[in-house]
């Protein structure tokens, strides 16, 4: 092709390669830049998970940067495909005594104690998250069905495109584990959830003697899907202070520990009821991902990764995914999903 006239090959500018003017306009040719971290670009692991359409299956686990405005956009901008708010409560939260949280060799233990700023919070946080560009899932916890359903409502009335019940805080009283471990009340909170909001419902289950009937429960009840699992009930004692290292004694042992766990209780559930399940614990790499994803669940969390490894985190793991699709000969992550029960 004739070159226009004014055409120069060289401006001086790293990013044009190059540039020309024609009729009175300046047309300039970039050079193409490799892959941003955390641009949502990877068609082939597109994935719906109870009702939400997803770029690709990494986003947050509740309590990790859901915080904020300005956490969430850290997350946004790290590529997550959903962002997770932190748990709120109707009441507002201050939270446990500190220490709260403590760094272990193989995880972390924490007490946050579900700090938030209750109801009144709710609705700020969800709009301006909404304005990130990615499905909002708001997380709510409460001690009674009623307390739940009102959280929900307002949720779902502020834009969120899905709600998760945490029904699983090890360590909150009176909320949480507390109430994930009775079958029972698991359905009669889901049905009045899902009996008051159209968006889908997320239960978050936790480690219980009972999980495959609860998650059953959960489902006829009426949720879309369910998140597995929370962090493990733990405690971390102090040799020369002789109590324990946590404010509140008690908290929540997640990370590369909890993951064996949380492979088996997303396998487990997966194979009883074949059902969306979002997998949570100990992800910290596109293998632990895709265990969880081979186990049955169609999107991952993660939490301590974070935390420990920073929110580029994502990206890594969105990446290592795409790799192992195609190294593995998979053209969509769809097909891997559950894969380990046909072995
Ligand atoms: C500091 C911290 C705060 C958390 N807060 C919440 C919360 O508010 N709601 C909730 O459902 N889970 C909460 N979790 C649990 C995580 O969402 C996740 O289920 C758990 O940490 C396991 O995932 P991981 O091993 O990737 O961290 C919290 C975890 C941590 C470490």
């Amino acid at each position: 092709m004739p070159r226009p006239a004014g055409f120069r090959a060289n401006s001086g500018c790293p990013r044009v390669e190059s540039f020309y003017y024609q009729a009175g306009c300046l047309f300039i040719t970039l050079k193409p830049t490799a892959q941003k971290p955390g641009a949502l670009r990877v068609a082939v692991l597109r994935i719906h998970v109870a009702g939400l359409e997803l770029e690709h299956p990494v986003m947050n686990a509740s309590g990790i940067l859901g915080s904020s405005p300005e956490a969430l956009g850290r997350l946004a901008r790290a590529g997550a495909s959903a962002l997770v708010t932190k748990s709120f409560t109707k009441e507002p939260r201050e939270g446990y005594p500190t220490p709260i949280a403590v760094p272990l060799p193989y995880g972390l233990l924490n007490a946050v104690g579900l700090s938030n700023p209750g109801l009144e919070g709710l609705p700020s946080l969800v709009k301006a998250a909404r304005r990130l560009g990615r499905p909002v899932i708001v997380s709510i916890a409460g001690s009674e069905p009623g307390e739940f359903a009102e959280l929900a409502a307002a949720a779902e009335e502020a834009g969120a495109a899905a709600v998760e019940l945490n029904l699983s805080c090890p360590h909150a009283r009176g909320r949480g584990l507390e109430l994930g471990m009775d079958p029972q009340t698991v359905g009669e909170i889901v049905a009045a959830v899902a009996s008051t909001v159209k968006i889908p419902v997320l239960a978050k289950l936790g480690l219980v003697d009972r999980l495959v009937e609860a998650a059953g429960k959960a489902l006829e009840a009426g949720a879309r899907g369910l998140v597995l699992i929370n962090t493990l009930r733990a405690m971390a004692i102090d040799v020369y202070a002789m109590r324990p290292v946590l404010g509140n004694r008690v908290g929540g042992l997640s990370g590369p520990a909890i993951h064996p766990v949380a492979v088996r209780a997303v396998y487990e559930v997966y194979r009883e009821h074949n059902c969306d399940i979002i997998g949570v614990g100990g992800v910290e790499d596109w293998r632990s991902a895709a265990e969880l994803i081979l186990a049955g669940a169609r999107a991952i969390q993660v939490g301590t990764a974070i935390v420990t490894r920073g929110e580029q985190v994502i990206d890594e793991i969105v990446k290592g995914l795409e790799n192992y699709l195609n190294e593995v000969g998979v053209k969509s992550l769809e097909e891997l999903v559950g894969a380990a029960h046909k072995q």
